[in-house]
């Protein structure tokens, strides 16, 4: 882990896995490695990107006035699925905000990306900017391959792509703005707003900023098939619902979860699979949870209405 937090350190790339997707990281301090960021993904480069830090004790280095609501939240939730929006020290420069007042901070929840922050840090270095490891607009990775098949023709040969293996969540994490005087879910995952108002004792806010989100873009997530939300699978369709649920002749079945967890968990890869069968499009039965459900339909929304 030593050479990957020196590779950051140098000022190349390291995709990373995290609990939530896979990551694609450069050191947050460095613009010139942050901008290797925007063109290896296709990004735009006002879209502000996530500082990844190694526990809550490095928070103060990027943000200011961090109210106590938002304590409370990265003291129960880190490490974690739940990215906190706050007001930017001024470490966090205009590359890795896309210009705003505020700054995007997580601390991840897997042993080989806390193993790459804490070497990195011990190296001096200070957090890690990473979005996640896929061309801009499409489906996030959740395994090593799927980086490699998303960036592998954009990496440089000083890039590195660490294994962790599969996400277990599966779905990008939980966006709350915590600018304001209670928090509010900018994007939704596996922190869901009644953990958030149970932990905080407030009430979400609904969020009303123009703040830019790539991620609240409308065709986001999106593989290159089709994706339907409110039809009958036909034959030559892919098709993902719930296990109980049988598969009509001649569909491609590309996955049954069990629940909701497994849902989020099997999700992007089954959108993958689908175009790398060269499936046009993909029936998928929404699931009706209010947990990480509800992240699900978002992406799923988001992926129907194309690329
Ligand atoms: O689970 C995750 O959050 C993954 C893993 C790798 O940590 N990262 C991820 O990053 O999904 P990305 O860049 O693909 O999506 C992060 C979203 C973007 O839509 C970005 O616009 C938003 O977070 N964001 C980052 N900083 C922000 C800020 N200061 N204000 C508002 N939105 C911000
Ligand atoms: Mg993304």
């Amino acid at each position: 882990m030593l050479d990957a937090a020196a590779h950051l350190k140098a000022g190349n790339l390291v995709a990373f896995p995290t609990e939530t997707v896979y990551g694609l990281g450069a050191d947050a301090s460095n613009s010139e490695a942050v901008s290797r960021i925007y063109s290896v993904k296709g990004r735009p480069n006002d879209h502000p990107l996530i500082v990844h830090i190694a526990s809550i004790e490095r928070l103060g280095d990027w943000a200011r006035d961090v109210p106590e609501y938002a304590i409370a939240l990265a003291r129960f939730f880190w490490p974690g699925p739940m990215t906190l929006i706050l007001k930017r020290s001024e470490l966090a420069g205009d590359f890795i905000t896309g210009g705003q007042d505020s700054v995007g901070v997580r601390v991840p929840d897997h042993v080989v990306a806390l193993a790459l922050l804490e070497a990195f840090e011990r190296s001096g270095g200070k957090g890690v900017a990473g979005p996640s490891a896929n061309r801009f607009g499409h489906v996030s990775p959740t395994t090593a391959a799927a980086v490699i098949e998303e960036l592998g023709d954009y990496l440089a040969k000083d890039d590195l792509v660490l294994d962790g293996g599969a996400c277990d969540v599966g779905v990008e994490s939980t966006i709350i703005d915590c600018t304001g005087l209670a928090p509010s879910v900018l994007r939704p995952g596996a922190i869901s707003v009644a953990m958030i108002e149970k932990c905080t004792g407030l009430k979400t806010a609904q969020s009303d900023k123009g703040i830019r989100v790539s991620g609240a873009l409308e065709n986001h997530y999106a593989p290159i098939a089709r994706v339907l939300l409110s039809e009958t699978p036909q034959p030559g369709q892919g098709f993902i619902a719930h296990a109980s649920i049988k598969t009509p002749a001649g569909v491609v079945r590309l996955a049954s979860p069990n629940n909701d967890d497994e849902f989020a968990h099997i999700l992007y890869s089954a959108l993958r699979e689908a175009d790398s069968k060269g499936l046009s499009e993909i029936v998928v039965f929404q699931p009706h949870g209010i947990g990480i459900g509800v992240a699900i339909r978002d992406r799923l929304m988001r992926a129907a209405k194309g690329r």
